[in-house]
Parts: structure tokens; sequence; C-alpha cells
């Protein structure tokens, strides 16, 4: 009798490397961008040296571009905050890699501790503030490269001001 199954795989596929696929030099997913957050995040000799805090203005530093994508460095110190924006026709990935961040957006509050991440799409309006006692750093992916934040009105008047007809899209 025979019991072999139907189903058989012919040869290994570690000997057809010619079918397997090829590793991707820049990510171009939204796992592939939270990939590349989270391995900078895990490197701090890829940022921690870079960062500096500035108490006048909120401080910033592309660390690294690539088709299509840009990766910034960010320092807040406590009390600065970016206003209520959108991020224009940009994706996103926010990473908190020191200190501790507020994210305000229609839906509430969520506060953000080293680690944490948030992924956003195009639209998604938020607030992002230092409202603890000590400084924080955060990673920004976005995808395309940001060309623009447009400024909104404070959270309580965001669904209003822009009419039905552009409703805000939360991620
Ligand atoms: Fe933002």
């Amino acid at each position: 009798m025979n019991s072999d199954s139907d189903l058989q795989i012919a040869g290994d596929i570690l000997e057809v490397p010619h079918l397997l696929q090829t590793p991707r030099e820049h990510p171009a997913t939204v796992a592939e961008f939270v990939g590349l957050a989270r391995s900078i995040a895990a490197d701090r000799s890829q940022w921690e040296h870079l960062v500096q805090y500035d108490a006048t203005t909120r401080w910033y530093h592309r660390l690294r571009t690539g088709p299509g994508y840009e990766v910034w460095l960010l320092s807040w110190v406590p009390g600065q905050g970016s206003g209520p924006h959108d991020h224009g026709p940009s994706s996103g990935v926010l990473t908190v890699l020191e200190g501790t961040l507020t994210e305000r957006t229609e839906r509430g509050t969520r506060v953000l501790a080293a680690g944490n991440e948030r992924v956003f799409a195009p639209g998604y309006v938020h607030e992002v503030v230092n409202d603890a006692l000590e400084p924080a750093v955060s990673l920004h992916v976005y995808y395309p490269a940001l060309t623009e934040m447009p400024m909104h009105e404070p959270r309580c008047s965001v669904s209003t001001a822009h009419g039905p007809a552009h409703a805000v899209t939360t991620a």
C-alpha cells in the first residue's frame, strides 16, 4: 500500500537561490519602515551622540534619507510641543527613544514611553507634547518624505475647522 502524500517538495529551496527574493536595500512597506525604526532605536550608537536640546525651539536633525523616505531625530525639553498638525501626504512611524511624550488626537490622549511607537497614515492629525519633567527624544520616519506639516486649530475645533468634506482620518 502506498501511503505517500501526493504533496511533494521538489528539491531544496536553498539550492535555487535565483528563486528567492532579493533582500531589499531600502524599506518599502509599513512593516519594513517599522522595522527600520526599531533597528535604529535599538542601536543607540546611531543617534545618541547626535542629540541636542534647545529650550528656545524644538531641535531636529535629519538622520537618514532613502528613496522615498526620511528619518528624523527630534528632542523635546519639558513643555515643548508640536501643536496640532497633520503630515500632508506622508505616512509615518513615530518612536519614542528616551523620556515620555504625550500624543493628543481627537480620540483622546496617549502617553508614549521609550520604546512605544505610533504608525500613522496620511491625514492623521495629532499633537505631540512633552508633558513630563525630563527631556525626551523621538525618531520619526516619513514616507514619502515630509514636504508639509499643516497646522490645525486646537483640538476642540479640529473637526469643525475642516468641515465634513475634509473629514479627519485617524489611524
Ligand atoms: Fe506629527
